[in-house]
């Protein structure tokens, strides 16, 4: 059984179906990637997930619980939490104040909750603005405060939606470590990412929606090499350069 197992989901906005009988799973200590073209359907199928919108139809299992429609409070009670692509912190609010928000849902006790939000802080490299306000922030700190905020509620899977788009590269290979870090510590992740340097070289498997359907799911070097995603996705320019790259490696050899 997968820790989240999504069942023939259909989400409907009116007439236009966002997301289309869409069945995946995601193993326990995996970092599965989903991908596809802008307004393909990524972020709705997290909100379905997370608890945002009941979807039209189709099953959402997390821990062998049906989640499908439940409250997204009581989901990330139950370890699946989620950041959102739009951040939108509390801007009046410091920075520690926005991941107590988090923190509290796990634990009521005030001190323990300050020290929960302060190892979340450490480990997204907010330390230094940890008593400022979140609004005064660059769209990086932002990104990694949400990531703070979703890491206090003490997940066993946490949904990242974008959480590297908009960063420096420096940000971004911070933002991947910290990424990979969770992983190792047992975290289940499912990312939804853009920049593709990012997000295959560290997922397990990645997933790919197109028009609101899944087009692909597999290896990440066999969804590189996959013609239907290429033609819907990727480009020939990815691929060119996949080739190039894979030409040199054979060069050197
Ligand atoms: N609340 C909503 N009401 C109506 N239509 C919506 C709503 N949310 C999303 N859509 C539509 O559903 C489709 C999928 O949008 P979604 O935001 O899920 O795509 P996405 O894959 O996350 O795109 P991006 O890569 O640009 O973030 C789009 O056509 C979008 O306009
Ligand atoms: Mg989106």
């Amino acid at each position: 059984m997968s820790l989240l197992e999504v069942n023939g989901l259909t989400m409907k906005f009116g007439s236009l179906a966002a997301n289309k009988d869409v069945s995946f799973g995601v193993e326990e200590g995996q970092i599965a990637g989903l991908i596809g073209p802008n307004g393909s359907g990524k972020t709705t199928l997290f909100n379905c997930v997370s608890g945002v919108y009941k979807p039209t139809s189709g099953r959402i299992s997390f821990a062998g619980t049906d989640v499908t429609g439940t409250a997204m409070f009581k989901i990330a009670r139950m370890g699946l939490t989620r950041t959102f692509q739009v951040v939108r912190p509390l801007n009046e609010m410091t920075v520690i104040e926005n991941v107590l928000v988090g923190a509290y849902l796990r634990h009521p006790d005030k001190a323990r909750a300050r020290e929960e939000a302060e190892r979340c802080i450490k480990l997204c490299y907010l330390d230094e603005w940890k008593d400022r306000p979140a609004g005064a922030m660059t769209i990086g700190n932002k990104k990694r405060l949400e990531v703070a905020r979703a890491l206090a509620t003490s997940p066993k899977m946490i949904l990242l939606d974008e959480a590297v788009a908009g960063l420096t590269s420096t940000e971004v290979n911070e933002m991947v470590s910290l990424i990979v870090g969770l992983k190792k510590d047992g975290m289940t992740i499912l990312m939804v990412e853009h920049i593709m340097e990012a997000i295959m070289p560290i997922s397990d498997k990645i997933i790919v929606l197109s028009g609101g359907v899944k087009i692909a799911e597999g290896l990440p070097g066999d969804i590189s090499r996959d013609k239907e995603v290429i033609a819907a996705y990727l480009g020939e320019k990815f691929s060119k350069r996949l080739a190039e790259s894979e030409k040199l490696k054979g060069e050197r050899r």
